[in-house]
């Protein structure tokens, strides 16, 4: 298997693996071992947030792993609770402590509610300091991510959205583009919604390739120039979605896979009233 990743080069230069392991949704208790398995499967860039608490797990792992700490990218994501000048930094510091190290590679706002601009702030400072090694945003429509990068001194680096076969994002590319933003895909399987493990045109795709459903997906995206982090806590799959490397998509292939989107979240709308409600009142105090 072909493992050398390829990388992003990011606004300011720094080289970002295009492929990482996602670590949402795995129990504090499981993500050491999950993260020691998918470095040992190759993987150098892990993706975690303060809302999954599993950051400890991480750190963990990565230790345990043997590799030097400048050898794997770590992602990581201040939750909404967390925004505003102060309480960014030192929420900022909290992850720092929780994944045993002195930088993270690149830190994310998680959401677009709340303090965000206070919280920005937060992490341009945190960035000057050293304390990331590059800034972004996640969940940031066009809206969102023009008013901030206009009226804030550094722009996001990076924003992480969900996109898939079934939401290509083909919109809000060409306003990342301008900004010098690259997306990195949050739920690049889907999660598996949408039929996605037995969708014909992939599996047509995949067989002519000798791949399965979930490579011809991430190849897709990565020929996009996408930033994929697939989840799965089975190391065959670890190894299966990392092995995504030494075949290309053709044309006509990757023409067929255009027509799959359908521009519609699979998950939530995040302009919908009721959806903002939610994450300001309910789902904001998930991380305290
Ligand atoms: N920024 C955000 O708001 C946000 C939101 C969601 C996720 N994320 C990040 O994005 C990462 C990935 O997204 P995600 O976890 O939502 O979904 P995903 O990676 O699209 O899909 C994960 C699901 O697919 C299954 N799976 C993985 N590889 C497979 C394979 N080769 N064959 C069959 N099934 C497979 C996994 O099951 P098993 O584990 O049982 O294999 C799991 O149910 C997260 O872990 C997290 O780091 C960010």
């Amino acid at each position: 298997m072909n493992t050398t990743i390829p990388t992003i080069t990011l606004a300011n230069g720094v080289e970002m693996p295009q492929i990482g392991y996602g670590v949402y949704q795995i129990s504090p208790i499981e993500t050491e071992l999950c993260v020691t398995e998918a470095l040992r499967a190759g993987y150098r860039m892990i993706d975690t947030a303060q809302v999954y608490k599993n950051e400890e797990g991480v750190g963990a792992g990565v230790a345990k792993s043997g590799l030097k700490r400048e050898e794997v990218f770590l992602v990581s994501k201040i939750w909404i609770s967390n925004y505003g000048d102060v309480r960014t930094t030192e929420a900022l510091d909290e992850s720092l402590r929780r994944l045993n190290t002195d930088y993270v590679d690149l830190m994310l706002l998680h959401q677009p509610f709340c303090d965000r601009y206070g919280a920005w702030r937060a992490l341009e400072k945190a960035y000057k300091a050293g304390k990331c090694r590059a800034i972004g945003v996640s969940n940031f429509f066009a809206d969102h991510i023009v008013d901030l990068a206009v009226n804030n001194e550094i722009a996001p680096m990076v924003n992480q959205m969900e996109t898939h076969v079934f939401q290509q994002r083909k919109t809000l590319r060409p306003f990342l583009d301008e900004l010098n933003c690259r997306l990195m895909a949050w739920g690049p399987l889907a999660e598996g919604k949408n039929g996605f493990f037995t969708n014909p045109v992939l599996a047509e795709i995949g067989k002519a390739h000798g791949k399965s459903i979930a490579q011809i997906a991430l190849r897709f995206l990565l020929e996009k120039g996408i930033i994929v982090i697939p989840k799965t806590t089975h190391a065959d799959r670890m190894r299966e979605n990392l092995d995504v490397l030494g075949f290309s998509l053709a044309a006509d292939e990757i023409a067929a896979i255009e027509t799959l989107d359908a521009d519609k979240s699979l998950f939530f709308d995040h302009h919908a009233g009721a959806v903002a409600k939610q994450f300001v009142t309910e789902w904001r105090g998930l991380a305290d």
